[in-house]
């Protein structure tokens, strides 16, 4: 029997001030969100550089969220206990950039924190079909990754309803495995993406559009519960 999963939000700092991290972080949780995303990228997997881990490091004792690494680089395996050290309690890895995905995922399991998939928008959810038993998250992409403030792509709702009804029927089933979109989420994209299977939203630059910030938390926490509040009443 699979377990309802709890919606959560994981707040994306790829929109962030970069030169305030450390603020930006403290706010998003005094905001409300459940967790921060760092967007990793290596200019090679995909066309833009971000977070190195001790760029992490640095923000870790700031905040007692959770952490999760989105890796959106060619090598994994050579980073993910990078940023492991450096805070993260989840690290996701792209199935297109990992030859050995079953040994990555259990490579990352053995350095005793979560292991999420990333798919990306053309890439089919029966890529994670054999190795649900080593996943606690599969991350359905609403957009082709690489940058915040791209449109959400409702074209993967459908691939977002197969992984959860793969989750369900899997023997691993009671494995409360999350179910994750992250790309162009926001208060009006929200309910498709829940209706379709999705718990664990991650929003970026919805939640700056309005006006929010380290220097006004009231109106990052009103992005924060109007995405909730559509997720939590579908
Ligand atoms: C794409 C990134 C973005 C980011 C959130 O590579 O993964 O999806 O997290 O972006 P927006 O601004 O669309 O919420």
């Amino acid at each position: 029997m699979t377990v309802a999963r709890p919606i959560l939000i994981a707040a994306s700092v790829l929109t962030a001030d970069f030169s305030r991290l450390g603020e930006e972080c403290v706010a998003l949780e005094q905001a409300g969100v459940d967790r921060i995303q760092w967007d990793v990228m290596d200019g090679r997997f995909v066309p833009n550089l971000t977070f190195g881990p001790d760029v992490i490091a640095s923000v870790r004792d700031k905040v007692s969220l959770g952490f999760e690494a989105h890796l959106m680089v060619e090598h994994p395996d050579e980073l993910a206990h990078r940023y492991a050290e450096a805070g993260c309690e989840l690290l996701i890895v792209h199935a297109e950039a990992c030859r050995h995905l079953h040994r990555t995922l259990d490579a990352i399991g053995g350095l005793g924190i979560a292991a999420g998939v990333a798919l990306n928008p053309a890439t089919p959810a029966e890529t994670v079909a054999n190795v649900l038993d080593l996943c606690d998250m599969v991350l359905v992409m609403t957009v082709n990754p690489g940058f915040g403030g791209q449109k959400y792509l409702a074209s993967m709702e459908p691939k977002i309803s197969q992984v959860r009804d793969m989750v369900a029927a899997s023997s691993t089933g009671i494995r409360n495995i999350d179910i994750e979109v992250d790309g162009g989420i926001a208060p009006e994209t929200a309910a498709g993406a829940v209706k379709a299977g999705a718990n664990v939203l991650v929003a970026g630059s919805s939640l700056y559009r309005d006006g929010g910030s380290w220097q006004d938390i009231d109106k990052l926490a009103d992005s924060v519960k109007s995405i909730r509040s559509v997720a939590e009443s579908v």
